[in-house]
């Protein structure tokens, strides 16, 4: 598939997914009300390797419901793109890939790792950690309808008790999965406690495909650690990324000026006005806008005031003439 990829740019190929070539090993996390096309745009400029869609749900993609198109939407730009769905029920996430296989995605990948209960109490996401013969079934008969690499991203197991990461890697390199992310967290912990990255250097370890690592990555000292206790191929950042897209670049939050942060905060406001339209974009980037200035000082009331002004265009006027009291 003709790919342009910017990162080819600036970045050596680091590993392959499949036949994939993936330039570079920083990768902006999937994540519900984050990743979708203009953060996965703005990271990809600062360097995020893959470009993992929010998970979309099997069920809303064979109904077309509640915004499947907007939600797997990308830019060429983006590739190589990542379709992250998930389900519990193999004939539907088959009939699910199907559907979506024709919009030209590069790789295809399966959330094993989803913590929340309406997800993971119906067996989907890390519900499915539970059921690892449900796991190979689901693989084995992507990976045989796909034309395209076919990836996991799990936890470490349900709870501390059925830790089966080992079980699980194993079946879905069996199962003919092409990359495993590894989130290092059990379903139970959700985020709380810390991600073990000894886990995820024991996967490493015991696959020939290649392995992510995850959870806890915030600065570039993490992704350095992150690197030598797992091997890992590549570090994926979700939190961490929030209002520092920076991290992509390998530069510290710390030494990015107020000026520089403006800038950016008005390109990702425009990519998400143009991608959301002038009401809604506005409104979902007041999120961003307050991890972009959670590291300033700014005068009493003035978040307030950002995150409930009207139109685009206030915000865009307030945003131009902001003043931090720390720069
Ligand atoms: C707001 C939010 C939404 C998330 N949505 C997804 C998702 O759609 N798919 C997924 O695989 N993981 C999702 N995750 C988990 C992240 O991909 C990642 O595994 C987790 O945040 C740990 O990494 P971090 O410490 O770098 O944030 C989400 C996490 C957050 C905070």
């Amino acid at each position: 598939m003709a790919m342009r990829n910017i990162n080819a740019e600036i970045n050596p190929i680091r590993f392959h997914i499949g036949n994939i070539p993936v330039f570079g090993d920083l990768v902006l996390a999937p994540m519900a009300g984050y990743s979708d096309s203009p953060n996965r745009l703005l990271a990809r400029r600062f360097g995020s390797a893959l470009s993992y869609t929010e998970f979309v749900n099997a069920i809303d993609i064979v109904q077309d419901i509640n915004r499947v198109s907007q939600r797997l939407a990308f830019q060429p730009e983006e590739r190589p793109v990542v379709f992250q769905i998930f389900d519990n029920d193999p004939t539907r996430i088959v009939r699910a890939a199907e559907i979506i296989l024709p919009l030209q995605p590069d790789i295809l990948d399966i959330n094993l790792g989803c913590s929340a209960r309406s997800v993971s109490n119906r067996g989907a996401g890390a519900g499915l950690l539970r059921r690892p013969e449900l796991i190979d079934v689901i693989f084995k008969a992507l990976v045989r309808i796909s034309p395209i690499p076919v990836t996991a991203k799990i936890r470490l197991g349900w709870d501390e008790v059925s830790l089966n990461y080992l079980e699980i890697s194993k079946i879905l390199e069996g199962a003919g999965a092409s990359m495993i992310a590894v989130h290092g967290r059990t379903k139970r912990q959700a985020y709380s406690g810390a991600s073990n990255w000894q886990a995820i250097a024991e996967i490493k370890q015991a696959m020939r495909i290649p392995v992510i690592g995850n959870g806890d990555v915030r600065t570039l000292a993490d992704i350095e650690k992150m690197k030598a206790v797992t091997g890992c191929d590549g570090v994926m950042i979700g939190r961490g990324s929030f209002g520092n897209p920076w991290i992509f670049s390998r530069r510290e939050h710390e030494s990015i000026s107020f000026e520089e942060t403006r800038k950016v905060m008005l390109d990702h406001l425009e990519l998400m006005t143009s991608f959301y339209g002038i009401d809604r974009g506005p409104i979902l980037f007041r999120k961003h806008l307050k991890a972009y200035l959670s590291p300033y000082k700014l005068p009493k009331g003035t978040i307030t005031h950002l995150v409930t002004t009207p139109t685009y265009k206030s915000l865009k006027d307030m945003l131009v003439v902001l003043v931090s009291l720390n720069t």
